[in-house]
């Protein structure tokens, strides 16, 4: 991404990376089957666990991972360590059975939350899946 579309990534991102665990309320409601891939939540009530500190702790880590990535996006230097950091999370992912699916499954409800959290335009849009391209083919390289 340009440093200008960095800009409207971070923007747009700043409004709902606060909100960890309505993300990951919000991805487990639309695709139950990832939940099912999460040792400690599967077979579990959505609504039940939604409050539990396990949740917390899981929805804070794969947003703030988001977090680390939008913040070193829009410079050419920080390239490297995006590559670093997206490969080593397909890797880990593929071990643990993720799909290629489920990767798609994911970026259609957070970008479902995204676009109704945040003030959303054609730029947004079009800037958020730029980025999601982006990540998405190093993720798919990997699984
Ligand atoms: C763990 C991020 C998509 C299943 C994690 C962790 C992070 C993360 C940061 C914890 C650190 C680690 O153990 O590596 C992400 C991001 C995603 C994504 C940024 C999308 C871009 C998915 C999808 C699934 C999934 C689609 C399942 C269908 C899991 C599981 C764990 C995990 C099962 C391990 C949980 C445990 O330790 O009990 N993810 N993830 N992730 N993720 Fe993801």
């Amino acid at each position: 991404l340009t440093a200008d579309q960095a800009g409207v990534l971070q923007s747009a991102w700043s409004n709902i990376k606060n909100s960890e665990v309505d993300i990951l309320y919000a991805v487990f409601k639309a695709y139950p089957d990832i939940q099912a891939k999460f040792p400690k939540f599967v077979g579990k009530d959505l609504d039940s666990i939604k409050g539990s500190a396990d949740f917390a702790l899981h929805a804070t880590r794969i947003v703030s991972f988001i977090t680390e990535v939008v913040n070193l996006s829009g410079s050419e230097a920080n390239v490297p360590a995006i590559q670093t950091l997206v490969s080593e999370l397909g890797n880990n992912h593929k071990s643990r059975g993720v799909s290629k699916a489920q990767f798609n499954e994911f970026r259609t409800a957070i970008t479902e939350y995204a676009s109704t959290h945040t003030s959303w335009g054609d730029n947004v849009a079009a800037v958020w899946n730029q980025a999601l391209d982006n990540v998405y083919a190093i993720i798919f390289a990997k699984l």
